[in-house]
Parts: structure tokens; sequence; C-alpha cells
């Protein structure tokens, strides 16, 4: 029997503080995240409610995504195994996602911003953007 395991994770993140004066969380490079932190980004603003982004994969970016407010839907797809993971009010939990995994994202709010943090920096030749291109190359029997 063959094992699957799926490739993304949550990453928990310390959530220092209290309810009277509020929370921190901090991030720090290879330890927080499993990777050295080249970029960071925001998404934000998405305000058609049937809005969409994503719709790739990448070659070599590690990516850890926080809905740090409002809320959004992750679909993701390792060619094998596929997981919806939805995130929202807790800023401190962080979806990390692999190089080889097909992730879209939709069921924003109008408040919804998305922090990204990666491990390149932004190069579009890491982008697999052809759902078919993304099954040849990580079907096992290809
Ligand atoms: P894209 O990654 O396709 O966004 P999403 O997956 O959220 O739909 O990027 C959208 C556009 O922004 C695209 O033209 C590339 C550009 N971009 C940068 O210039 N730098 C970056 O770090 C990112 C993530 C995107």
């Amino acid at each position: 029997m063959t094992e699957t395991k799926e490739p993304w994770s949550l990453v928990r993140l310390k959530k220092i503080g209290d309810p009277a004066r509020g929370f921190l969380s901090p991030v720090e490079t290879q330890s927080d995240v499993p990777f050295k932190i080249n970029r960071v980004y925001f998404i934000y603003g998405a305000n058609d409610p049937k809005a969409e982004r994503g719709g790739h994969s990448h070659l070599k970016t590690e990516q850890v995504f926080f809905c740090v407010t409002g809320q959004v839907a992750f679909h993701l797809d390792d060619g094998e195994n596929q997981q919806d993971i939805f995130m929202g009010e807790s800023p401190n939990i962080g979806l990390y996602i692999p190089p080889g995994v097909w992730h879209t994202m939709d069921n924003f709010s109008h408040s919804t911003v998305i922090v990204a943090l990666a491990s390149e920096r932004y190069n579009e030749s890491d982008y697999i953007r052809s759902y078919d291109e993304f099954l040849k190359k990580v079907s096992k029997h290809a």
C-alpha cells in the first residue's frame, strides 16, 4: 500500500499578549517558517465575491500564507491529494505551501488581508500556470 501525505501543513506562531492589550505574533526566518524569507507580499481588496486568485504551482518557491484579517479559502492539490482549508479569525496560523502544489484561493471577504512570506524573490519562470502542465510534472507515472 502506498502511503500518501499532503505536502502542505499549518504553521502556528506564538501569540503573545492578552485580549485587553492585544496580541503579537513574531515570525523569524528559518525557525518560525522553514525557509529563508526573501520576499513578503500582501493580497487585499478582493471585492468581487466570485474573485479567485492563485491558479498555479511553483517550481522552487516555498511560501507561508497568513490571513491576518477577514477570511479566505485555499484549495490545495498535489496531483494526488486535495484539501480545502478555510482561514480566518486566527492571524497566528499560517499555511505552508511547498513547490509542486496547485493552489487557488476564493471566498474572500472585503476585509481580507493575506500576508505571504516566500523563499524566493519574484520570478515568473518559477510559476506553472497550466493545470495540465502541472499534472504532467507531478505525475508519478509520467
Ligand atoms: P500572481 O502570483 O499571479 O497572483 P495571485 O496568485 O494572487 O493571483 O501575481 C499577480 C501579478 O503580480 C502578476 O503579474 C505577477 C505580479 N507579482 C509580482 O510582481 N511580485 C510578486 O511578488 C507577486 C506574488 C506577484
